[in-house]
C-alpha cells in the first residue's frame, strides 16, 4: 500500500522528544506524560518506515507552573466560588409520560387513528446519570438513578495511566452494588486507598500528590436483557496527613480535550468540566491562554503558532479555590508542503449488539479501532459523514448523551488530530405522531443546533432554506488542507419522514433531499474553489447518490421512482462533474463501495465522479444488491468493517487505500479516472 504508514502513532511520533518536565516550581511536580514509544503493530497495521523529518521535531513542554497560576487567577479575576458537592440528587431526566418502545420503526406501520397523539420514545436508560463523590478517608461513592426497578449495578474504578492517552480507560477495582434501595435509585461506595499502594500507584500519584481516576458503570437493564454503560473521571489531589492522607476531589476536565480546525498557525481546543470552572491552555512555553467565563463548556483558540510544528498542550481548570490539570497532549499544524493524507469514515452507531459495542448508541469497539488505524496511518485530519449516534430520539437529552458518547470514544485521537464531522439521518431529535409521522424538534432543540453546539465545525455554510427551517452552521462547510478542497454537505437537513404531509404542514425535507439553498451554495463554493486553485475536490455527505444494497429504498435515490428526486441527484452529480470533483464519499450503507458515475448514468454530465461509499465504522452490516441501472459502474465492493485513507501528493495521482478493522487492506489504488487529468 502507498499510504506511508508510519510505526508511531502520530502524536507519538509528534512526541518523540517530549521527556518529563519535573516543574520545580510546582510542588506537586506535574510531569508531561511520555507518550507510548514504539507501539508495534497491535492493529495489525504494517510497520512503516519512520519518518525522519518528524522525528526530528521536539515539541517543547508546556509551562505547567504559569498554567496552573493563570487557571486560578482567571478563577480569582471572575470571582468564582467553588459550591460544595453535595451527594443528593442530581436533576432527572424527563420520565413523566415517556413510553419505552424497543423499535420505534414499529411505528411506521400504524395507522392514523382520528387525531394522534405524540409518542415519546427515550433511548437512554438512565434518569439520573451516575456521578461520583470522593471523601477525605477515600471512599469513593457512585449514584444513579434508572428508569425502571434494576438489579444491583457493577463499578469500575483505577487510576487513569496518563503514558498511554490512546487506550480505552483501564480499571484496578470492582465494587457491586448489594441492596439497590428501591430498584431505581442506586449506589455503590467502596474505598479506593489501596490504589496508591506501590503496585498499583501507576503515575505516582502518592509522590506527587495528585492525579486522576478513571470510573465505569455497568447496568443491567432487564427488559431489554441488555447491560448499559456509563463511564467518566474524577481528578484528585493527596493531602498529607501525618504518614498518612486525606482525598481531596478537584474539578475535573470530564469530556476533551479536542482540537479543531488545526491550520499552520492555530487551533482550537474544546473540552467540558464537570463543575462551573475557569480554563487556561498552554502551549510550549508560551504565556497560557485564559478562559475567564466561568461555565462546564470550553472552547480556546491558540494562533500566533508557526507552521508544520509539534506542539505539547496541557489544560488547567480552577473553580477558584481548586485547580486541576488534564495530562498532556501534542498537536501538530499543517505543513505548508509534502502530501495531505486524511482519512474518511462513518456510520459508528450502534444498534445491535452488546456491551461496548452498543455503547449509548455508539459501536465503541469499531470506531475505537477505526480512529486509531487513521491515526497510525499519519493522516492530519479525519472526516465523518454522519451517522455517529443511533439518535432518532423525541429527547434532545437522549441525543446529546449519544453525542456526548461519541465524543467520549472519540477522545484519545481528537486530542492530537481534528475530526470533521457531519450529520447523517440517525443524527435526528423528532415530534414523533403516534401514526408515525415525525418532522425534527424546531429550534434550538433541533438536531442541527444541537450537533452545533457539541461540535466545532466550520461555519461557513448556506443560509437556513426557510424562515424558521434550522440553521445550516457547523453541519454544511468547505475547508482547505493545502491545495486539496473538502467540502461536507448536510443531506439529512430538517428531517421529515413523511414529506409533503398534511400533519407536517408542509414543513421539513425529504431524507436525502438536497434543497435549493444547500446545492446553490455548493455550487458556488466549487466555483469559488477552482477559481483560488484547489487541485483536487472532495465532497461527503451522508446519504449516497448511488446506493448499492441497503439503501436503494431511500439515500439519494428512492428506487429512482420519485421524479423531484432524480431531478435533484442529476443536478447534484451534474455539479459535482462540472467542477471535476474527485468523488463523493459517503456512508448510510455500512459498507465499502467504490463506483465510478459518468454520463452513462446521469444524462449532461461532463465527466465522472467517484462514489465512494464507507460506512462500515460500527453499524450493523448490509449486503450488496445495487440496482440495474448502475450495477456495472461499481467497481469494488467490501461488507469489512473499515476507513478510507486518501493521500493527495504533488505530481502523483490521488491515492486510496481502504483497511479492514483488522489492519488488512481491502484495496489499494490510484484514482485516475475522475477529477483533473482523468484519463477516460
Ligand atoms: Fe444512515
Amino acid at each position: 500500500m502507498r499510504v506511508p504508514m508510519r510505526t508511531l502513532l502520530l502524536a507519538a511520533s509528534l512526541c518523540a522528544g517530549c521527556k518529563p518536565t519535573p516543574d520545580s516550581a510546582t510542588p506537586s511536580g506535574i510531569e508531561t506524560p511520555i507518550p507510548a514509544g514504539d507501539e508495534g503493530t497491535a492493529s495489525g497495521v504494517v510497520p512503516p518506515p519512520a519518518d525522519e523529518a518528524e522525528l526530528e521535531a521536539e515539541p517543547v513542554a508546556p509551562d505547567v507552573a504559569g498554567l496552573r497560576a493563570a487557571a486560578l487567577a482567571a478563577a480569582g479575576a471572575a470571582a468564582l466560588q467553588p459550591k460544595p458537592r453535595k451527594a443528593g440528587r442530581r436533576k432527572a431526566m424527563p420520565t413523566k409520560g415517556v413510553q419505552r418502545i424497543a423499535d420505534w420503526r414499529a411505528l411506521r406501520g400504524l395507522k392514523p387513528k382520528g387525531e394522534p397523539g405524540m409518542v415519546d420514545w427515550a433511548s437512554m436508560y438512565f434518569t439520573v446519570l451516575p456521578w461520583v463523590t470522593l471523601s477525605p478517608e477515600g471512599t469513593m461513592t457512585m449514584r444513579w438513578e434508572t428508569r425502571t426497578r434494576s438489579p444491583g449495578g457493577s463499578g469500575y474504578v483505577g487510576l487513569r495511566v496518563e503514558e498511554d492517552p490512546f487506550s480505552p480507560p483501564r480499571y484496578r477495582n470492582q465494587e457491586l452494588e448489594t441492596r439497590p434501595r428501591d430498584g431505581r435509585v442506586h449506589e455503590i461506595s467502596g474505598n479506593i486507598a489501596g490504589l496508591f499502594k506501590p503496585k498499583y500507584d501507576v503515575n505516582g500519584a502518592r509522590a506527587r500528590g495528585y492525579g486522576e481516576l478513571s470510573w465505569q458503570l455497568e447496568q443491567f437493564q432487564p427488559e431489554a436483557g441488555t447491560t448499559v454503560l456509563a463511564e467518566g473521571r474524577a481528578a484528585f489531589r493527596l493531602e498529607p496527613k501525618g504518614e498518612s492522607f486525606e482525598l481531596v476531589q478537584l474539578p475535573t476536565v470530564i469530556l476533551g480535550p479536542f482540537v479543531h480546525q488545526v491550520s499552520a498557525s492555530r487551533f482550537i481546543v474544546s473540552f467540558e468540566t464537570d463543575v462551573a470552572t475557569t480554563a487556561a491552555i498552554a502551549v510550549a512555553d508560551r504565556t497560557p491562554s485564559v478562559s475567564k467565563t466561568p461555565g462546564r463548556r470550553h472552547e480556546i483558540t491558540v494562533d500566533g503558532l508557526e507552521a508544520g510544528t509539534a506542539y505539547a498542550y496541557q489544560v488547567a481548570v480552577s473553580d477558584g479555590v481548586e485547580t486541576s490539570v488534564a495530562p498532556a497532549r501534542t498537536v501538530r499544524t499543517r505543513s505548508s508542503t509534502g502530501p495531505v493524507r486524511i482519512a474518511i469514515l462513518s456510520d459508528s452507531r450502534s444498534g445491535v449488539g452488546p456491551g461496548r459495542e452498543a455503547y449509548s448508541g455508539v459501536n465503541a469497539t469499531v470506531l475505537t479501532g477505526l480512529l486509531a488505524i487513521a491515526q497510525r496511518s499519519g493522516v492530519e485530519a479525519i472526516f465523518f459523514p454522519g451517522d455517529l449516534i443511533d439518535g432518532y430520539s423525541t429527547h434532545v437529552d437522549d441525543y446529546v448523551h449519544e453525542m456526548r458518547t461519541w465524543l467520549r470514544v472519540a477522545e484519545p485521537v481528537a486530542g492530537s488530530l481534528p475530526i470533521y464531522t457531519g450529520m447523517g439521518n440517525h443524527e435526528a431529535i423528532v415530534n414523533m405522531r403516534a401514526d408515525g409521522v415525525s418532522l425534527s424538534k424546531p429550534g434550538k432543540d433541533s438536531a442541527e443546533a444541537r450537533f452545533a453546539s457539541l461540535m466545532v465545525n466550520p461555519s461557513n455554510g448556506p443560509a437556513p432554506e426557510v424562515d424558521g427551517a434550522p440553521s445550516y452552521d457547523e453541519t454544511v462547510y468547505s475547508v482547505d488542507l493545502g491545495d486539496v478542497h473538502l467540502v461536507m454537505l448536510n443531506t439529512n437537513y430538517w428531517r421529515t419522514s413523511h414529506p409533503g404531509h398534511p400533519r407536517n404542514e408542509g414543513k421539513g425535507n425529504r431524507e436525502g433531499f438536497v434543497m435549493d439553498g444547500q446545492m446553490k451554495w455548493l455550487e458556488d463554493d466549487l466555483s469559488a474553489a477552482r477559481a483560488a486553485g484547489a487541485k483536487q475536490i472532495v465532497v461527503m455527505g451522508h446519504e449516497p447518490s448511488f446506493p448499492v444494497g441497503g439503501h436503494i429504498k431511500d439515500a439519494m435515490w428512492w428506487r429512482g421512482e420519485i421524479e423531484a428526486v432524480n431531478t435533484m441527484r442529476e443536478r447534484f452529480w451534474s455539479i459535482l462533474a462540472e467542477h471535476e470533483v474527485l468523488a463523493y464519499v459517503s456512508g448510510d450503507e455500512h459498507n465499502y463501495s467504490r463506483a465510478l458515475i459518468g454520463p452513462e448514468t446521469v444524462s449532461g454530465a461532463k465527466g465522472s465522479v467517484y462514489s465512494v461509499i464507507s460506512g462500515g465504522s460500527g453499524a450493523p452490516y448490509y449486503a450488496k444488491v445495487p440496482p440495474k441501472e448502475y450495477a456495472g459502474q461499481v467497481q469494488a465492493f467490501s461488507a469489512q468493517q473499515h476507513v478510507t485513507l486518501w493521500t493527495f501528493e504533488e505530481g502523483k495521482p490521488p491515492h486510496l487505500d481502504v483497511i479492514g478493522l483488522s489492519g488488512d487492506v481491502i484495496e489499494s489504488l490510484e484514482l485516475t479516472q475522475a477529477g483533473p487529468g482523468a484519463t477516460p
